[in-house]
């Protein structure tokens, strides 16, 4: 299953992405995260220290593998498929928590910062590689609304859009949602993060329903999370009220079943 997920900055992206790759993880599904974000830092929420973070290869600088996958180096040779274990084996790091990452970072040689290379070759990636059935692919996004223009999660079955109870990050999840809707994407759904009360859930559920999207789950805010953001020590799994709603939105995402309803 191919995951991404969505939504405005700041809101709970990277903490998401991390924790449902680290579920399924335990849960024994080989995992791949990967970030898309030009400013990585999903390598920390999976237990990479700074520096181990900062000998990552992003995928943007992985000529061999542009090359792969572009065909221009071998003249007639060009690989349709990719599978997990080609990922995991070659393009990926292994990380404490479990998953194997893979970061897409900028492209520096074009001066400019332009990510468009960067995605369209995670694009092409996400495209032919071949997810077995107990495969999970999770892609942490760019914030915003731009990566859907440029289809970098045009291939993914699932897309969870975060939002939080302001009413901005409401507004940029329904266009996220929108523009989704127009692309082969057929399961979207918000997620409500960072969840107060009472209050801030009924105003995400009541928005939602407004607009007619499908809300998968409330994950509540949690000051062991907020705190962890500060130290760096993550927040213990069977206490942290958070990472008890993220195991239960991995297991509704798991009974949704695999891709062939696309
Ligand atoms: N449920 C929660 N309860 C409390 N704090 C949270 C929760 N979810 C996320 N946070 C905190 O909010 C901050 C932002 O989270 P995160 O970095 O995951 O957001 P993001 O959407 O990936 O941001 P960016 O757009 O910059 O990539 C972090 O400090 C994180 O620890
Ligand atoms: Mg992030």
């Amino acid at each position: 299953m191919k995951i991404a997920v969505a939504g405005k900055g700041g809101l709970g992206k990277t903490f998401i992405a991390g924790s449902l790759a680290s579920y399924f993880s335990r849960q024994g599904h080989p995992v791949i995260a990967i970030d898309t974000d030009p400013s990585p830092n999903l390598a920390m929420t999976l237990g990479l220290s700074p520096e181990e973070a900062a000998r990552i290869v992003p995928i943007a600088e992985n000529e061999q593998l542009i090359r792969l996958k572009t065909g221009t180096e071998f003249s007639g040779v060009f690989r349709l498929t990719f599978s997990v274990e080609d990922i995991i084996g070659k393009y990926s790091v292994a990380t404490p928590a479990g998953p194997s990452l893979m970061v897409m970072g900028t492209v520096r040689s074009m001066g400019s910062g332009c990510t468009c290379p960067a995605n369209s070759l995670v694009k092409a990636l996400l495209r032919h590689l071949v997810v077995e059935r107990n495969e999970i692919v999770i892609l942490d996004m760019e914030a915003g609304v731009e990566h859907l223009g440029r289809g970098t999660a045009e291939h993914v079955d699932i897309l969870l859009v975060i939002a939080d109870a302001n009413r901005k990050s409401l507004e940029i999840a329904k266009t996220i949602c929108r523009l989704a809707g127009n692309s082969a994407i057929k399961k979207i759904f918000l997620v409500g993060n960072r969840i107060a009360d009472v209050r801030q859930e009924t105003s995400v559920r009541t928005f939602a329903d407004e607009h007619g999207i499908a809300v998968l789950a409330m994950i509540p805010f949690d000051p062991a999370v907020a705190e962890a953001g500060m130290t760096g020590n993550p927040p213990d799994d069977d206490l942290s009220p958070a990472l008890l709603a993220i195991g239960k939105l991995a297991e509704t995402i798991s009974a949704l079943g695999p891709e062939q309803d696309k």
